[in-house]
C-alpha cells in the first residue's frame, strides 16, 4: 500500500499524558478523504506501525487529528509519539484512512460512550451527528477533569444538554452505572463505545439485550498495553505451528502452537485492533492474499470468510502458510 508523507503542524498537550497531533500533507496536496470513525496508520519507523483514530471534522482533507495516550507500558509507539515528534517533523502514514467503525446514519437515535483517549473517534462522530442534524448523544468516562481530553471540544460539539461526564476518580465503581444507562433501548436507536477493553465488555453485557448489529465499539490497541488489556488468557491451544507471511510488512514467522497469529504479530510490532480476543467482535479482522484458513470465529460470514479472516482465534489448515495483506 502506498505510503503518504505528512508534516506535523501542531502538538498540544491536552492532559498530562494525553497530547493532541495535527498534521497536514508534506506537499500541500489535499489529504485523502475520511468518514467519522476512521483511522490512519502511522509508520512510527521500520518495526513499527500504529494506528490512531481521527478526530477532526470528517472530510477535512487539509489536516488530520489524533490524539495518542503515553502508555508507560505499552509497545512504544506513543512514547515515541510523545518525546520525539516534534512540530516540522515529517511522518508517513500506510495507505488512506480506513473506517472499521462507521456510524449508522439510518438510525433514529445514537448513543456514544467514551472511555479516556477512546473519545478521538466519537469526536468525528460527533461532528458528524451535527452536521446531518441527528439524535445523539454522549456519556464521558475519566478519572477526573483535568484528565479529561478534548473537554471544552466536546462540550462545543455535542453541547451541554447531549453530554453526560462520568469522572470515578480511578474507581471504576464510582463511575458510570451501565447497567442504567443502557437498560433501555430506544427504538432504532444504535450505541457506539470506544475505550479500553474493561469498558467495552461491561457495555457490552449491559447492551446485551438491544438488537442485533445496533451496539458497535471499537478498541485501539498497542501491545502490552495496561491500558488496554482485557486481562483475558492467552489462546492456548493443541494444534500445530504453521508460517504467516504479512506482505505489506515485510515480515514472514512461525505461529507456534500455543500462540495466535495476533499476539505473533505484536511479537513483531505490527498492530491490529482488537477488542474480544475471542473471534466475535471483528475488530481483528485481516485481509487474506492466499492459503487455507481455518476459521473459528463468529464474526465473519461465508462470502467474507474467502477474503479475511479474524487473527485473534483462526488458524492455517494443516500444512498451509498463510499469506495477510498487511
Ligand atoms: S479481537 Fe475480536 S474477533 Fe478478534
Amino acid at each position: 500500500m502506498s505510503q503518504i508523507k505528512l508534516k506535523v503542524t501542531d502538538i498540544e498537550e491536552l492532559t498530562p499524558n494525553i497530547k493532541k497531533f495535527e498534521f497536514s500533507a508534506l506537499d500541500g496536496a489535499p489529504l485523502p478523504t475520511w468518514e467519522a470513525g476512521a483511522h490512519v496508520d502511522f509508520q512510527i519507523n521500520d518495526q513499527m506501525r500504529r494506528s490512531y483514530s481521527l478526530a477532526n471534522k470528517p472530510g477535512d482533507t487539509g489536516q488530520y487529528t489524533t490524539a495518542i495516550l503515553r502508555e508507560e507500558n505499552g509497545g512504544g509507539g506513543s512514547k515515541y509519539m510523545h518525546d520525539e515528534i516534534k512540530v516540522g517533523d515529517n511522518m508517513e502514514i500506510v495507505g488512506p484512512p480506513s473506517n472499521l467503525f462507521p456510524i449508522n446514519e439510518e438510525a433514529n437515535k445514537h448513543l456514544l460512550l467514551g472511555g479516556g483517549i477512546g473519545i478521538t473517534p466519537l469526536l468525528a462522530m460527533g461532528h458528524r451527528l451535527r452536521e446531518i442534524n441527528a439524535d445523539f448523544y454522549l456519556h464521558y468516562c475519566t478519572k477526573t477533569k483535568e484528565e479529561t481530553a478534548f473537554y471544552d471540544e466536546v462540550v462545543d460539539i455535542f453541547g451541554k444538554d447531549r453530554i453526560t461526564f462520568h469522572h470515578d476518580g480511578g474507581e471504576p465503581s464510582k463511575g458510570i452505572n451501565l447497567s442504567q444507562v443502557l437498560s433501555n433501548q430506544e427504538d432504532g436507536q444504535h450505541l457506539y463505545i470506544c475505550g479500553p477493553a474493561g469498558l467495552i465488555t461491561a457495555a457490552r453485557d449491559a447492551s446485551s439485550h438491544w438488537t442485533e448489529k445496533s451496539v458497535h465499539f471499537e478498541l485501539f490497541a498497542s501491545l502490552s498495553s495496561e491500558d488496554t488489556g482485557s486481562g483475558k488468557e492467552n489462546v492456548v491451544n493443541d494444534d500445530g505451528s504453521f508460517e504467516v507471511e504479512l506482505k505489506q510488512s515485510e515480515i514472514t514467522f512461525t505461529v507456534p502452537s500455543d500462540k495466535s497469529i495476533m499476539e505473533m504479530m505484536w511479537e513483531h510490532n505490527v498492530d491490529v485492533m482488537y477488542a474480544c480476543e475471542d473471534g466475535w467482535c471483528g475488530n481483528c479482522k485481516v485481509g487474506l492474499i492466499s492459503g487455507k484458513v481455518d476459521h473459528r470465529d463468529e464474526f465473519l460470514d461465508d462470502n467474507d470468510r474467502e477474503e479475511f479472516l479474524q487473527v485473534c482465534v483462526s488458524r492455517a489448515m494443516p500444512g498451509e502458510k498463510l499469506i495477510l495483506d498487511i
